[in-house]
């Protein structure tokens, strides 16, 4: 197939897949996962944890990790590792995500998961895991030196996603570059070996990404992230100190107003209603009128997910008991899954 790897190709396919995965819903394995580097945000939950319910609930094979890991790609510390992956599984369980449903494990939890690198690594070139335009920018945006284990970060995402037998993957075009070497890896295994590996697709989403309080990516590290696991109040205070402008009318102007337009956006997110159509309605009302709109909006949408989160958060030994039988679950599939790789490679003794 002419231009296989371009985005036009991704897309298409994408779409074909969004319109089988109701009709054959057994035929596809989703896996997807986030890193334990602090708690979600708005970001996760509209951007993705929506959509991981979704396919969950589709009957879809829906395998989720906690990338544990791969902290450590671009910083020196594991610090608070253990609190994060617990609230991570907190806020997946208070989201929706249904543990009888989704296999949730960790990374370091699945040692021949991790074994599958050494075979894997084997099919990458260095001019591939150089030429990586993902891993440039994290690693430019880290500041920190370009270690070992963020540069062969496609090939252990592919290491994740191929164990279970991924075939569809959600994400953003951005993700991209990494789904095609994962296809590639599972591609260049299956010809020289035998055929272990599906083909992996993205899944690529249409929900409008949700800007940080600031207009800026949301992003912990810029202070202008809403978390799920946040109080009403904390949520008030964050929204009550976001920057706006001095212009009293408000209207919706993301390219300039980025403030306004942020908080905008994420009104209209959680009550379901047009940016521009909330920002008419307050009009001369002014920033004081748009952000208690907003707080109101925010702490609304989120009221059920965050009493779930306080009825979860008594129980911490059914959290840990989550965690270790979605552990137990994904060894059993990445034992058997080494097992096949072994077997193709003939190393069976
Ligand atoms: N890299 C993803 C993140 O930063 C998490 C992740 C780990 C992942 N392995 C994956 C996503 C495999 C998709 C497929 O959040």
């Amino acid at each position: 197939m002419p231009n296989e790897g371009s985005y036009e190709a991704a897309l298409r396919r994408s779409n074909e897949i969004q319109a089988d995965l109701p009709l054959h819903p057994e035929k596809y394995t989703m896996l997807t996962g986030d890193r334990p580097t602090g708690r979600l945000h708005l970001g996760h939950y509209f951007g993705t944890l929506v959509e991981r319910v979704r396919l969950q609930d589709m009957g879809i094979r829906t395998n989720v990790i906690i990338a544990d890991y791969q902290v450590i790609t671009d910083r020196d510390t594991t610090e608070h590792i253990a609190d994060n992956v617990y609230n991570m599984v907190i806020d997946y369980l208070a989201c929706g995500i249904d543990p009888a449903k989704t296999m949730i494990f960790t990374h370091s939890a699945v040692p021949a998961l991790n074994q599958l690198m050494l075979p894997f690594l084997s099919l990458v070139t260095e001019s591939e895991l150089e030429r990586n335009p993902t891993v440039k920018a994290e690693q430019e945006a880290s500041g920190h030196a370009l270690t070992g284990l963020l540069l062969t970060y496609p090939v252990h995402q592919a290491c994740d996603i191929l164990f279970c037998k991924g075939n569809i993957v959600p994400v953003g075009r951005d993700q991209l570059p990494h789904i095609e070497q994962t296809r590639q890896i599972a591609r260049r295994f299956n010809e020289r070996y035998a055929k272990v590996f599906p083909s992996v697709d993205g899944l690529l989403t249409s929900t409008p990404l949700i800007p940080g309080l600031d207009g800026r990516k949301m992003s912990k590290s810029y202070g202008n992230a809403i978390s799920i696991s946040m109080t009403d109040a904390e949520t008030a205070k964050l929204i009550k100190k976001s920057k706006t402008d001095s212009e009293r009318n408000i209207t919706f102007d993301p390219e300039n107003r980025p403030g306004v337009s942020a908080l905008l956006t994420t009104a209209g997110i959680c009550t379901g209603r047009d940016p521009k159509e909330i920002a008419d309605e307050i009009g001369m009302g002014g920033a004081g009128q748009l952000k208690r709109y907003v707080t109101e909006a925010v702490n609304g949408y989120f009221a059920p997910i965050r009493e779930r989160r306080q009825e979860l958060v008594k129980d911490m030994d059914y959290i840990v008991d989550v965690l270790h039988d979605g552990n137990a679950r994904a060894n059993a599939i990445a034992n058997k899954t080494l097992d096949e790789v072994r077997a193709a490679m003939g190393m069976v003794y």
